[in-house]
């Protein structure tokens, strides 16, 4: 994706200096695969207009997995539609390079009368892969996500879970550096979410996927990110950052895992207490 400037600070070594609380070094700013520097965003005008994010800056290394949390309304999704070039910032700078950004949301939006892996063709088509390399490509993606015994299926006839798989292979059949992910597991139960989550593990470290991962659950930002980034209420600014240490297997309900997420939560907390 191409970069978009507006009004923005120039992104660099000096435009670290803002980046409030964030322990990346230099070097990791310069390896970034997203780079977000003083992102505004204002819906409307006068007085209705509402600010939804403010003078944000966030850097995301190549291969870095980043969990998004924050409270309802506090700009995250408009965020990851930025970074997804599908809006625009009212100021600042958004770069990721010549990186191709795939996006996934809560609802899968599969087309009903597609089976699956006529869904995930349909994404092969549209990056004009050819029709034998794309029945080939589609059977591997979804043997990926463990579906494909249900290839042949359409939306209706699958799980919740098994159709965010299917959203989850459209979005890899993309061949995405980066994959922006919008709550994706949130209407799923918890048993497949615990699933999905080792999914995603290893499919983001087989392809070095960076991944900017929205969700309003803390043990999950826990459970699947390098780092969480905590955002402010509304307007979106970061207020926090979490490194998690990557010491073998995570699961969510682990004591360390549990641990992170009740400090995230006090100030989560917090902050929402402040702004009432
Ligand atoms: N297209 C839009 N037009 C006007 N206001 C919007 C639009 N999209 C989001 N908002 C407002 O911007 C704020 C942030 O929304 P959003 O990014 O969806 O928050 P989150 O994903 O963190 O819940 C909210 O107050 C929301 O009502
Ligand atoms: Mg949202």
């Amino acid at each position: 994706m191409s970069v978009m400037q507006r009004n923005g600070a120039a992104a660099g070594p000096g435009a670290r200096a803002q980046l409030n609380g964030s322990r990346r070094d230099l070097a990791d700013w310069g390896g970034a695969a997203i780079r977000l520097t003083d992102i505004s965003k204002v819906y409307g005008r006068g007085e209705g207009a509402v600010h939804a994010v403010d003078r944000l800056s966030l850097s995301v290394g190549n291969g870095e997995f980043v969990c998004l949390v924050g409270a309802s309304g506090c700009g995250k999704s408009t965020l990851l539609s930025i970074v997804a070039g599908l809006d625009m910032p009212t100021a600042g700078r958004v770069d990721t390079g010549e990186r191709r950004v795939a996006i996934m949301f809560q609802e899968p939006a599969l087309f009903p009368w597609l089976t699956a892996r006529r869904n995930v063709e349909l994404a092969l088509r549209a990056r004009r892969v050819q029709k034998d390399e794309r029945r080939r490509r589609a059977a591997e993606l979804l043997e990926t996500v463990h579906l494909a015994e249900f290839a042949d299926k359409r939306p209706h006839e699958l799980s919740g879970g098994m159709r965010q798989r299917v959203a989850l292979a459209r979005a890899l059949a993309q061949d995405a550096d980066v994959l922006l992910m919008d709550e994706p597991f949130g209407a799923l139960d918890a048993m497949t979410r615990d699933l999905l989550h080792d999914e995603l593990e290893r499919i983001c470290s087989e392809r070095e996927l960076t991944v900017l991962f929205v969700t309003h659950n803390v043990r999950e930002a826990a459970r699947l990110g390098d780092r969480v980034v905590l955002l402010s209420s509304r307007p979106g600014r970061v207020i926090e950052e979490y490194d998690v240490p990557r010491t073998g297997p995570r699961r969510i309900d682990s004591a360390s895992v549990a641990g992170l997420a009740s400090k995230i939560t006090d100030r989560l907390r917090e902050e929402m207490r402040r702004h009432g």
